[in-house]
């Protein structure tokens, strides 16, 4: 039902400097995929086919990474190796890859409302690869979707967070509707420490309504002076449009170090080791 997934992936990376300074940060490696692999495959397993990217200046390694290989597949046909491709090449053969070039750095809101060119009029999901999400059944993206049949308004995927770590996220407050479901009454980009309405965290998963580009072009720069995708979204929340979902699965922040790295060991014990 939902076709299309955006990536927003024209970020500098600057936490993972010097590693990020001519390799995009998605391309990272969490043990031996790439952070944004991880990210499609999510998309995939939603049901979505149509991998849209807002890119940026130097990224161009994402868009060989979902293309064919021909000198190293020709090169490693019909050896053991053939099936270290497998994945990608799965995705590959069953997706379509689209990019658009996102000029200035001007905020999440800003990359979303460039990437209106590859989404056109229907809704779709947003994936930031920097928020890793690993679930065994059902990917968090899918759980959403599943979600969006049964309200068919924007929904946002939320976790619980300490207190005092609020001023990295977007927070929601709303009306518990289920255990694990919110209708959106509030939403503040970054809150600084006892001004956040709750400890509900937006974390790096949207389903978005196309009406959300048409707000999104009359939003004001918000927080440090970037177009922020809550503000926009607090517009639909103020329709009754937004809910917010305590996703089922862990979710890892690589865009810290520390969380990377929390990942990494994490992907090394239960996914790696087990298919080794
Ligand atoms: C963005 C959003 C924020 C959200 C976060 C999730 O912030 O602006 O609302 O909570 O992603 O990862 P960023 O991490 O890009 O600063």
């Amino acid at each position: 039902m939902i076709k299309k997934c955006l990536f927003p992936v024209a970020g500098y990376g600057t936490r993972f400097l010097p590693a990020t300074k001519s390799m995009p940060k998605e391309m990272m490696p969490v043990v031996n995929k790439p952070l944004v692999q991880y990210g499609v495959e999510e998309a995939f397993d939603a049901g979505m086919t149509d991998m849209a990217f807002v890119t940026g200046r130097g990224k161009y390694s994402i868009s060989d990474h979902f293309d064919i290989s021909y000198e190293l597949e020709a090169e490693i046909a019909g050896t053991g190796k053939e099936t270290y491709l497998q994945d990608i090449r799965h995705l590959i053969d069953n997706c379509t890859f689209t990019y658009t070039r996102q000029k200035q750095m001007r905020g999440l809101g800003h990359a979303i409302l460039t990437g209106e060119t590859l989404i056109g009029d229907q809704p779709f999901g947003v994936i930031l690869a920097d928020d890793l999400c690993i679930n065994g059944e059902g990917s968090v993206l899918k759980q959403m979707v599943e979600l969006y049949r049964q309200f068919r308004c924007t929904i946002v995927a939320i976790e619980e967070v300490p207190m005092e770590e609020t001023h990295k996220y977007g927070v929601i407050a709303g009306e518990e509707i289920r255990d694990d479901i919110f209708r959106v009454d509030t939403m503040v980009e970054k809150p600084a420490a006892g001004e956040a309405p709750s400890n509900l965290a937006i974390i790096g998963r949207y389903i978005l309504t196309p009406d959300i580009f048409d707000i999104l072009r009359a939003t004001p720069a918000g927080r440090s002076g970037e177009v922020q995708i809550t503000d926009a979204l607090m517009s639909q929340a103020q329709k009754g449009c937004v809910m917010a979902y305590k996703f089922k699965g862990r979710r890892f922040d690589c865009g810290s170090v520390d969380g990377f790295v929390q990942a990494t060991n994490y992907c090394y014990e239960n996914i790696y080791k087990s298919r080794k």
